[in-house]
């Protein structure tokens, strides 16, 4: 980083980094939860044919309401998550990033506070500097479940703006069990919001960017939203659909969170290109999450052949993952552990409290380079003891 001193850069980002994960030119790489399966060659010619039809339209601005992909996106969930939500109670933005962002703009700002649930999704805390929101955390159950007594004791004391908790969480992998959202939108119906009027209560938003991944059966947060004006739950086409570099995330929500976000959006903010290739993979949904299945099968054996290992004489932890990654320790160490696999051309990601590492599901040959890689490891460690 080189910014002269010399440039009237905010006094607050003064030594701040740019956030992410790194981007490293190596064989295998398990660190940033993406679908490792690319798009089917049929699916390919769609989206090349669909951005074909509109590239003579490129002199004009898009739809900036975006209408037929929200209708898409509605008819998506109709049939992911068994609801059917009017095209106005969705909103799709450049990854569900850009969604959070407007959702900090619209709610947060100076005087308004944010809660979440440690450990968790690590750029909350940039929204929230990035909107001047507070952003206040309480700590997770040893195992990475929610303490609801206590997150509900903090709604109450913290008096937040916005209420954020994601399930499947990331960097763990653990799922909020539907009663337990029920208990927090409860308290946020209740609640008052520091820095508002009275009768403002704190907006839940339930960060579902995995969720498809998760046991199927279990309802997702969005069969609620009917019910609660205070609810809205964030989604993406980078994670189980398979569409990481197209950069589309959506939110469901009541019209009123969805109105609020318009305000603060930049005009035109999804390019023609961007509704046009989104809507070619939404054409062929199926194909997209064809490899889900799979891959909770390649997590669940992963976890399993992770909780047969031991480091130092230890069995390892593993979290109970709803999702396509996995996180395990615990690792006296676990720069060394990192590194090593990188030497051995596997990047996963060191994020989260001390001695925890997270690995993401790769494709069958990936997750072999990956096992044998850690075993090699876990042996080096050994005699390093
Ligand atoms: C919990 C969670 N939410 C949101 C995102 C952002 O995803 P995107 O902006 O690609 O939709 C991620 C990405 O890793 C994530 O882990």
């Amino acid at each position: 980083m080189s910014i002269p001193a010399s440039l009237p850069l905010r006094n607050d980002l003064k030594g701040e980094e740019p956030y992410g994960a790194p981007q490293l030119d190596v064989p295998v790489c398990l660190n940033v939860n993406e679908n490792p399966y690319p798009p089917a060659p049929d699916v390919v010619d769609t989206i090349a044919e669909r951005v074909r039809q509109i590239a003579p339209t490129l002199n004009r601005y898009p739809d900036r309401e975006h209408m037929a992909l929200r209708r898409a996106f509605s008819d998506y969930l109709a049939k992911e998550s068994d609801t059917r939500l009017d095209p106005e109670q969705i909103w799709a933005a450049n990854g569900s990033n850009e969604i959070m962002l407007q959702l900090f703009q619209a709610f947060g700002g100076p005087g308004r506070k944010a809660l979440g649930f440690a450990p968790t999704y690590s750029m909350y805390p940039e929204y929230a500097r990035d909107t001047f929101t507070q952003w206040v955390t309480v700590p997770r159950n040893e195992d990475f479940t929610l303490d609801v007594d206590a997150a509900i004791a903090a709604i109450n004391e913290v008096r937040p703006a916005m209420v954020l908790v994601t399930s499947p969480n990331n960097p763990t992998g653990t799922p909020l069990p539907m009663d337990q959202t029920k208990r927090l939108l409860a308290a946020c119906e209740q609640a008052s919001v520091d820095g508002a009027d009275e009768g403002v209560h704190p907006i839940l938003v339930v960060d579902e960017a995995y969720v498809e991944f998760r046991t199927p059966g279990v309802p997702s947060a969005v069969t609620l939203i009917d019910e609660h004006p205070n609810l809205a739950v964030s989604r993406t086409m980078s994670k189980a659909f398979a569409y990481a570099g197209a950069r589309v995330g959506y939110i469901a929500a009541d019209r009123g969170i969805v109105d609020a976000m318009r305000i603060v959006r930049m005009p035109y903010h999804l390019s023609a290109v961007t509704q046009a290739a989104a809507l070619a993979a939404l054409e062929h949904t199926d194909e997209q999450l064809s490899t889900v299945a799979h891959l909770r099968e390649t997590r669940e054996a992963t976890a399993a052949w992770l909780k047969g290992l031991t480091y130092k004489g230890r069995p390892l932890t593993v979290a109970h993952s709803e999702s396509n990654f996995v996180y395990f320790g615990l690792f006296d160490d676990r720069d060394f552990i990192f590194n090593e696999l990188l030497r051995r051309g596997v990047l996963i990601r060191d994020v989260g409290p001390d001695g925890w590492l997270r690995v993401c599901m790769g494709t069958d040959e990936e997750m072999a380079t990956f096992r044998a890689a850690f075993a090699e490891v876990l042996a080096l460690a050994e005699k390093e003891a």
